[in-house]
């Protein structure tokens, strides 16, 4: 590798690392410092409150699971966060499939560190989860892909869900905080409960506006491009563009973030660092993301505003 990839790799990798900060990230970490200063304070004047939570939703590619990542970074010198050592105040799982409260309650003990043997029924490895969130003085239990747990589920599984979620809140001897994060249907099983409504702060991530969210986007084209120290050519100027990149993006502010990175990866790798940013770049990484046509392709179709963004094509043997 010649030092000139070196160089690129380093800045593709930086590309790659770069968090943009929205509205509804400020928002997630308002609640989450509110959720914690109220848990220090309760542990500093030994009082045991109920635990309150976070629920974040969005479509796919909206940006939740980094943004819950980006949550955990920032506040890395106020939280114990390593799940290596004895006490990790923060737990972060995916919600397994099928999610069944004995699943998600095996997922929970093994997130937690904790040997499980699978012999178990459901409440009795939510008792064992509770010793355990005790024990590793766990204050805040993130589910990743929350939506699951209403899935294939009967009405009477669906408020055993609910129950067991709020009884981890409630849990009298150490009550832990839920963030849960997830597609929109999330919103249904919370809903479900107005106590458990109650409990958690509410936040949305929502999808992009081809009128106004123009010059926010065409922005965060010019900071990465900066970033990458890349100019731009005024293809990626103008306010179509942003149309078909937030199209593109099937209006998902973390798809767009990703394909802004993709095409400056595109414009470094094929023309190195003396690169100028231009649309088609973006219509390469459109293309090598969903093997699209040209008319199917919404940054070279005239009449992009038709494509359906999220359409795969078979012929394309990686993504089918
Ligand atoms: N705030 C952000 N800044 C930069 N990139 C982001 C941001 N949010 C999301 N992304 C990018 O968008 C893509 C999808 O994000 P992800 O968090 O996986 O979405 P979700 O969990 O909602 O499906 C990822 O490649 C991620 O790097
Ligand atoms: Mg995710």
């Amino acid at each position: 590798m010649t030092s000139s990839d070196m160089r690129i790799r380093r800045i593709v990798q930086d590309l790659r690392s770069a968090f943009v900060p929205t509205p509804s990230y400020a928002k997630l970490e308002s609640h989450f410092r509110t959720l914690l200063e109220q848990r220090r304070a309760d542990v500093a004047d030994g009082i045991v409150n109920n635990a309150r939570g976070i629920v974040l939703v969005g479509q796919s590619g909206s940006g939740k699971t980094t943004a819950i990542r980006e949550l955990i970074r920032q506040n890395k010198s106020l939280l114990q966060t390593d799940p290596t050592k004895d006490i990790c105040e923060f737990i972060s799982l995916q919600v397994p499939s099928p999610a069944t409260m004995k699943f998600v309650g095996a997922a929970t003990l093994r997130a937690l560190g904790y040997p499980y043997s699978g012999d178990k029924q459901g409440p009795a490895i939510w008792d064992q989860v509770k010793v355990q969130l005790k024990l590793r003085q766990t204050s805040f239990l993130h589910l990743d892909e929350a939506q699951d747990l209403a899935r294939y589920q009967t009405d009477k599984e669906r408020q055993s869900v609910v129950n067991t979620l709020k009884s981890v809140m409630e849990n009298s001897f150490w009550p832990t905080g839920l963030i849960l994060s997830g597609m929109p249907d999330l919103k249904k099983i919370v809903n479900q409960d107005p106590q458990l409504a109650r409990r958690l702060y509410p936040i949305e991530i929502g999808r992009l506006n081809a009128l106004r969210d123009v010059t926010p986007v065409l922005d965060i084209v010019q900071k990465y491009a900066a970033r990458a120290k890349v100019e731009t050519k005024p293809c990626v100027c103008s306010e179509g563009f942003a149309q078909r990149l937030m199209h593109a993006a099937d209006y998902e502010f973390g798809l767009m973030a990703e394909i802004t990175v993709q095409a400056l990866s595109k414009a470094l790798f094929s023309d190195g660092t003396e690169a100028r940013l231009e649309l088609q770049h973006f219509a390469d990484v459109f293309f090598d993301r969903s093997a699209a046509i040209d008319v199917m392709n919404p940054f070279v179709a005239e009449d992009f505003a038709r494509i359906d963004p999220r359409q795969v094509f078979e012929f394309d043997g990686e993504n089918a």
